[in-house]
């Protein structure tokens, strides 16, 4: 194990965190896996990411004496993890719940039903953004896009997908998680605690039973672009087999199976895909629009719309 810069007698300038020191069975236990993570890499410093998952699985933050175990042991300043610990939402800064309960509300997702979920579990739950429930169970946060838009709604629990969410599976979601039910996500095997699964994350092993086998496919739309180049012909469209009428808990958690179709108009649910009402589709107010010769005319009285050599 190196030794600090503070123990060699090396000034860098630089107070050290001021942080209490883990118990000594603690520190001889994560020292031991540190020296395993570490030997993973060419340059120790690498394996500052993994070391802060460890600190993490140890107890559910980063705290100042995780960042400051993670500086003795790389040999770096606390000034430098620190700068790594708070640049990262992956890292918690402050305690939290057993299940990270993360609701994508970027752009896509938040139109087709994040932001609404969001709003419903801060309310059901009782807590805002970043908070946790007094039982510990469920931290709420909102989180950024996780690349699984063609499951809009996504809802994430400790970094697990669950496709295609609306408030109310999401709310019996959480309720699950605090009742202490095996809960599944839409792929993958069944979640673990926060801790457990920053072990993971650490780069120890998944022993939870089935956790290789476990696993999902692409959906649709991500692979029309494979199909494509496959020459296989895409679908138009790529929605999901939702019809907009009650929810079943199949419907609810992304089946699997889903697979691509062109909907009549009556099964767009978002107002992304749904035929737009407007001005320019509204015989009783058609707009304006630039005729060709450079004048205007109501958008209803000129159907024939630009010719093929202006290009649409
Ligand atoms: S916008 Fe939510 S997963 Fe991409």
């Amino acid at each position: 194990m190196t030794t600090s810069s503070s123990e060699r007698g090396v000034s860098l300038g630089m107070p050290e965190l001021p942080a209490p020191a883990y118990p000594d069975d603690v520190r001889v236990r994560l020292e031991a896996d540190a020296r395993e993570i570490i030997a993973r890499y060419p340059d120790s410093r690498s394996a500052l990411l993994p070391l802060l998952h460890l600190v993490q699985s140890e107890e559910g933050h980063v705290t100042r004496t995780g960042m400051r175990f993670c500086a003795d042991v790389l040999d770096l300043t606390t000034a430098e993890v620190t700068a790594v610990a708070t640049f990262y939402t992956m890292y918690r800064r402050r305690p939290s719940g057993d299940y990270q309960v993360g609701v994508c509300t970027n752009t896509l997702c938040a139109v087709m039903g994040g932001d609404a979920i969001f709003e419903g579990l801060q309310e059901y739950l009782g807590v805002g953004n970043g908070e946790t429930t007094d039982d510990g169970k469920i931290t709420l946060e909102h989180i950024e896009c996780n690349a699984a838009c063609d499951f809009a709604p996504v809802v994430m629990v400790n970094w697990e997908f669950f496709d295609n969410q609306t408030v109310q599976s999401a709310k019996r979601l959480v309720d699950e998680l605090r009742a202490g039910h095996t809960v599944s996500p839409t792929r993958g095997a069944p979640l673990c605690t926060f801790k457990e699964t920053a072990r993971i994350l650490a780069g120890f092993p998944d022993e939870r039973e089935g956790a290789v086998e476990a696993s999902g496919g692409a959906g649709p739309a991500s692979l029309v672009g494979l199909r494509l180049a496959r020459g296989e012909t895409a679908p138009a469209r790529v929605v999901h087999p939702r019809d907009g009428g009650p929810h079943d808990e199949a419907q609810d958690r992304a089946p699997s199976d889903a697979t691509p179709h062109d909907p009549s108009p009556t099964e767009h649910l978002s107002s992304h895909d749904a035929p737009q009402d407007t001005s320019a589709s509204d015989p009783s107010h058609p707009s304006p629009t630039t005729t060709r010769d450079g004048g205007t005319s109501p958008r209803g009285l000129d159907a024939a719309g630009p010719t093929a050599e202006e290009g649409e």
